[in-house]
């Protein structure tokens, strides 16, 4: 989704900025733009198509001042263009803003800004109306003037606003929309994110909801909306910038793919203790508690509902409870039934995903209790949960997510695990072979990532399908969903995933001769039915790829082309099956020469609904 950087201090503003910028690229956009001060002036400078569009636009041109404000579009209201890109400005161009989110009343706000003050609009967005409004409510003092114009707005927005009456000063506000301010020596940063300042900075200031922020180069001034001064916490990163840097990868995705192991054992070995048995450090759910929980509902979206779909599966088997496994955006709308003996576990890489906060936000409205499972530290989801379990990924940059997936799988497996144990559902016994096994893990998905090569050349021979079908039974079509929509995402194939059984309840009559149909054949309890169901596709003309475990040779008797994970319990071979498809996905898109960190119309963090 859109990227918001702002710079007040003594250095030249525009490379700041644009750096910035750069750093944001990953979360999606379509155009880009900066405001800048100079001469005693705005200047606005917005162009569709790539960050390099612009900085050729201004390199040439001496923006020499040292407050401005950036921004990265990722379209919502009006197609992508000059006029429609931000910053935004009222009539006689002295206030700029930047937003990201929406403003779901502007077209009432547009009609009364028209009407009261014959304001004219030149861009189709929901963010010039705050320019105007800002400019309507304005008497010299624009932090007043953004409280004031906030009261009118409804939606979710992080705002950033300079005003060329006001030159020692930028206002930002956060409401439902990622902010954070980054603390310097005589220098202060505003940022959508971490990375696009983590270059010049360590210490934030993570904004709260509904906060406006007053940034001078010397000062940083948070405020609730009461207009209460608030005092903030200098939150630290840890995490370096390299770690949010390629070194040396051809893309962000394939480097995240590779640091899977190491991720799945931090977030596993870090919550480890001597005895082998799971400390949940951010949970505080006791047996009594556990026993008064009789529905568990895990909430997400895309990839991270995904993986709710393998926790959804580990909790029934390990923990006894039943768990529905619902999509964000569907789940708030459907009135689910929800009370005090509900456990809402939300699952998100961001923390910041609009529709799972909303969700999360109408669960705990109706009483129930609130886990979340969360890469990124601080975010909003975590912040309003009761219990907190932080994936120990590091900071996924490409916007197809896999490093936080099987962080997130598991985390699920660990939850799981606890709950069962705790609640006297599993054994000690089968208890300590499941973790063993979970131990075995980052070193089995190495192998897998050290043996690329026959995944490789596979994508390479069969880059040029229209289409894909993903099928497998039980767990292996939970799987298959997440393969599916990796290759989906990266590489525009139609590709979809279906319940092997369910083919011939229609989806085989599109099966013909050379459709591409990868096949998951993990689950040993549904092998021979899967062999089935290959065979069936086989009869049509399909070429079929499976995925087994080693040692299930049967399998190469049906299918044109095997690849093998290592042999694992079947409930955990969600980590291992996916690998293959994600290395599938992303050697598909690179023979098909697509934007693979950037796929087109997607964002990384969806802060809209
Ligand atoms: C796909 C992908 C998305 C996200 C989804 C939820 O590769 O990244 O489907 O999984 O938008 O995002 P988070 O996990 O940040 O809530």
């Amino acid at each position: 989704m859109c990227g918001i950087v702002g710079y007040i201090g003594d250095k030249k503003a525009t490379p700041i900025l644009i750096d910035g910028l750069s750093k944001l690229e990953y979360r999606g956009y379509d155009s880009a733009g900066i405001a800048v001060f100079r001469d005693n002036d705005v200047h606005v400078e917005k162009y569709k198509g790539r960050l390099s569009v612009l900085a050729d636009n201004v390199k040439d041109k001496d923006y020499d001042g040292t407050i401005g404000i950036g921004h990265t579009r990722w379209a919502t209201h009006g197609a992508p263009s000059d006029e429609n890109s931000h910053p935004h400005t009222n009539q006689s161009g002295n206030i700029a803003v930047i937003h990201n989110g929406i403003i779901e009343n502007y077209m009432k706000i547009k009609e009364w800004l028209i009407e009261e003050k014959g304001v004219t609009f030149r861009s189709e967005t929901d963010t010039e109306v705050i320019a105007h409004l800002i400019d309507y409510h304005y008497e010299g003092d624009l932090l007043d003037a953004v409280f004031k114009s906030i009261e009118k707005m409804e939606g979710a927005y992080a705002i950033g606003v300079v005003c060329k009456d006001e030159p020692d000063k930028i206002v930002a506000v956060r409401k439902d929309s990622p902010l954070i301010v980054g603390l310097g020596k005589g220098e202060n940063f505003l940022a959508s994110d971490i990375p696009a300042i983590l270059k010049h900075t360590r210490d934030i200031f993570l904004i709260e909801n509904d906060e406006v922020v007053l940034l001078t180069k010397e000062k940083v001034t948070i405020f609730n909306e009461l207009r209460q001064v608030q005092a903030r916490e200098v939150y630290k990163v840890t995490w370096d910038v390299e770690s949010a840097e390629k070194e040396g990868y051809e893309h962000f995705m394939i480097k995240e793919i590779h640091e899977q192991p190491k991720g799945i054992h931090e977030t596993l070995h870090r919550r480890l203790n001597k005895e082998g048995i799971i400390e949940l450090d951010g949970i505080k759910i006791t047996k009594e508690d556990l026993e008064g929980i009789n529905r568990v509902y895990i909430v997400a979206c895309g990839t991270a509902y995904h993986a709710g779909l393998v926790g959804k599966y580990a909790i029934e088997k390990f923990a006894k409870i039943p768990v529905i496994c619902d999509i964000a955006s569907e789940f708030r709308y459907r009135d689910p039934f929800i009370d005090e003996n509900t456990l809402f576990i939300a699952v998100s890489q961001s923390g910041e995903t609009l529709d799972t906060l909303a969700a999360l936000r109408e669960a705990k409205r109706k009483g129930a209790r609130i886990l979340s499972v969360v890469n990124v530290v601080g975010s909003s989801v975590a912040r309003e949960s009761h219990d907190v379990f932080y994936t120990w990924a590091g900071p996924e940059i490409a916007v197809a997510s896999t490093k936080a997936y099987t962080t997130q799988q598991t985390a699920m497996y660990m939850i799981a695990l606890h709950m069962g144990l705790t609640k006297g559902a599993l054994s000690r016994e089968r208890y300590d072979e499941i973790i063993a096994e979970l131990g075995t893990m980052p070193e089995k998905v190495q192998s897998i990532l050290d043996d690329f090569s026959a995944v490789q050349h596979l994508a390479d021979t069969q880059f040029n399908n229209e289409s894909v079908f993903f099928m497998g039974r039980g767990l292996d079509i939970d799987v298959a969903n997440e393969g599916s929509l990796k290759l989906k995402e990266i590489s525009y194939i139609n590709s979809f995933a279906i319940a092997a059984g369910e083919l011939k309840h229609g989806t085989i009559a599109l099966i013909e001769d050379g459709t591409l149909v990868m096949a998951l054949a993990t689950q040993d309890r549904l092998y021979e039915k899967m062999l089935s169901n290959i065979k069936e596709v086989k009869a049509r003309g399909a070429y079929v790829v499976a995925i087994a475990k080693e040692g299930n040779k049967e399998v190469e008797k049906s299918a044109d082309t095997v690849i093998y994970i290592p042999d694992t319990m079947d409930e955990l071979t969600p980590i291992l099956s996916v690998i293959p498809q994600q290395l599938f996905s992303y050697y598909v898109a690179v023979a098909r020469g697509c934007d693979v960190d950037k796929p087109r119309n997607l964002a990384k963090s969806v802060t809209v609904e």
